[in-house]
């Protein structure tokens, strides 16, 4: 065997040998419980590929509705990379979440379409009425706040989406009337269809 064929096969080995190596105080890190869960189920089924690293994200987002730190750590063990490899690339693409979704999620539309309509003052307006910036959560988990480039739906800007809902053409005053029905009554709306509430 030629001495860089040599090395391969060793960092191979070393590589399958550290995925479940014990830490410093000798025992083998325990996640959230969530965490564990989604590995047993999903996570631990992917192959420990460096080409994996999106699909674990988006599978673990898909079951925890976002990507807390440790499922972050726990896709970088399963797959024996860096996890600030994992947090970069899960930084680098705007489908990922890093904090906990409220109980309902409003989507503003800041595409072209949306924007030239008013989008962007709408979701100046959204964020002063719920106190809180595009991509984060009111503190009592009720209102999530998310932009998107562009729902495909250019015909109804400006649009929102409140979780499943597609709200069409919103204004401020109609999106605050949203804002007050959902945080007085903070249950998920899953009606989904098409409002232009
Ligand atoms: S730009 Fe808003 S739906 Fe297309």
């Amino acid at each position: 065997m030629k001495k860089s064929e040599s090395h391969i096969s060793s960092a191979k080995t070393n590589r399958k040998r550290n995925k479940n190596a014990p830490n410093a105080r000798g025992s083998i890190k325990r996640f959230d419980p969530e965490v564990e869960q989604w590995l047993a189920s999903d996570g631990n089924a992917f192959p420990s590929s460096q080409s994996s690293i999106i699909p674990m994200l988006q599978s673990a987002q898909a079951t925890l509705g976002y990507l807390p730190h440790d499922a972050m750590q726990a896709i970088a063990r399963h797959l024996c990379v860096p996890p600030a490899q994992v947090e970069g690339v899960a930084s680098f693409y705007s489908q990922f979440r890093f904090n906990k979704p409220g109980i309902n999620r409003v989507t503003v539309c800041t595409g072209t379409a949306c924007y030239v309509r008013g989008s962007g003052k709408l979701i100046e307006d959204i964020q002063t009425d719920l106190n809180i910036r595009s991509g984060e959560t009111t503190p009592d988990g009720v209102v999530s706040l998310e932009s998107v480039s562009c729902f495909g739906a250019c015909a109804l800007a400006p649009v929102v989406v409140l979780n499943d809902k597609v709200l069409r053409q919103q204004t401020s005053a109609s999106m605050k009337t949203v804002i007050e029905d959902i945080t007085s009554a903070p249950s998920k709306d899953t009606t989904g269809g098409e409002s232009n509430k």
